[in-house]
């Protein structure tokens, strides 16, 4: 008998019904489509437009599609890991919430933020659930209502940002499938060049705080560019080394959607052909930790048991990483 290891069993997703078009963030601010499609590979995202409507409800709706797609009684779910850098509220988990809604009466539930990185870390931390023999069944959402943190008089952050939420069961399994490896870093020096700056324990919200904008999200885009076309590059490259992967090998990179040329720079390094990159960030913006599991649910369809899936992520912190997984299951 093979290892236990961890397993994706089941996918699902959900983004709001409001689409943000190039068109209309030219309405918005000094921008055009030419510009955000050459730039990013962005032609709209999703916004969360109803009053009283948090992150919980994107990963509820996302936890409601899995549970239907795949039959799952939410009373069997041991554990509800929530991956988000929008939390419902400060102080109150989230996920708490979200467990309870869908019904998953018998598990516990845990928020897990790391920026764009926070559901690779997620899997992570699933998996060494599962393959300590813990949990056998464990519900993890990545879920984010950026605009409830974007300037939209910003040119520079509100035309990457949309939201949304993706969840995936993780189970173990003995079959050889599942997480084989991973690679993780973070550098804390990165954390002025992306970060919300008010409303933390280190600037509480005052008058001024507001007055300044400092509750939105500002990043300077240039260098958080580099360091994540050089990191999630990097870890890949040590990934496939590590486990001897040759690129002809590698049936999918499922990475971050922060910018399609970003992306395409990550591909280029393993050398994997353009049909092998998964890609949904067209349609969806960054959505932060709702980017891996959206492609998941996106491209469920084509993914076939045993193939080789390496998964990257580059956030703020900064924090990256990559994950060496074997897809579970044919659809
Ligand atoms: O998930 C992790 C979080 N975030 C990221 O990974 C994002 C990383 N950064 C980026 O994706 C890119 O840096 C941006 C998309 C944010 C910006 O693209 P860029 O190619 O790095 O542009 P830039 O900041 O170097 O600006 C180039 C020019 C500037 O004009 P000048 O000085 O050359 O005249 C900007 O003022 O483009 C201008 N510009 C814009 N023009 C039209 C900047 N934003 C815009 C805009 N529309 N939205």
């Amino acid at each position: 008998m093979n290892k236990v290891t961890a397993a994706i069993t089941a996918v699902g997703k959900y983004v709001p019904d409001y689409v943000l078009t190039n068109k209309e963030l030219e309405t918005m601010v000094e921008t055009n489509d030419e510009w955000i499609t050459s730039r990013t590979g962005i032609k709209e995202r999703r916004i969360l437009k109803d009053e009283g409507k948090g992150t919980s409800y994107l990963a509820i709706k996302s936890a409601e599609n899995l549970i239907e797609k795949s039959n799952l009684d939410p009373k069997e779910i041991e554990l509800v890991i929530l991956c988000t850098a929008t939390p419902d509220m400060q102080a109150a988990s989230t996920g708490a919430y979200v467990a309870t809604e869908i019904g998953a009466v018998n598990a516990f539930s845990f928020d897990l933020e790391s920026a764009c990185s926070s559901f690779l870390y997620g899997l992570s931390v699933a998996a060494a659930y599962i393959e300590s023999g813990r949990y056998k069944k464990i519900l993890l959402i990545g879920a984010d209502k950026n605009s409830s943190m974007i300037d939209y008089t910003d040119r520079a952050t509100c035309i990457i940002f949309g939201d949304g939420a993706g969840a995936v069961l993780v189970e173990p399994t003995d079959d050889g499938n599942g997480l084989q490896d991973e690679f993780m870093r973070t550098d804390g020096s990165g954390r002025e060049f992306l970060n919300v700056a008010a409303g933390g324990s280190v600037m509480p919200a005052t008058e001024e705080t507001v007055r300044e904008r400092l509750h939105f999200a500002r990043q300077d885009g240039q260098t958080v560019f580099k360091n994540a076309v050089f990191n999630m590059a990097d870890v890949c490259e040590k990934i496939l080394v590590r486990n001897d992967l040759k690129n002809e090998e590698v049936d999918w990179l499922a990475a971050h959607q922060a910018n399609k040329r970003i992306v395409e720079a990550t591909a280029r390094r393993m050398d994997l052909d353009a049909s092998k990159v998964m890609l949904n960030i067209q349609n969806y913006g960054n959505t932060t930790s709702a980017t891996l599991p959206l492609l998941l649910a996106d491209y469920e369809k084509q993914l076939k048991k045993g193939d080789n899936v390496i998964f990257a992520a580059f956030g703020g912190g900064f924090s990256w990483g990559s994950i060496y997984f074997k897809w579970c299951y044919n659809s």
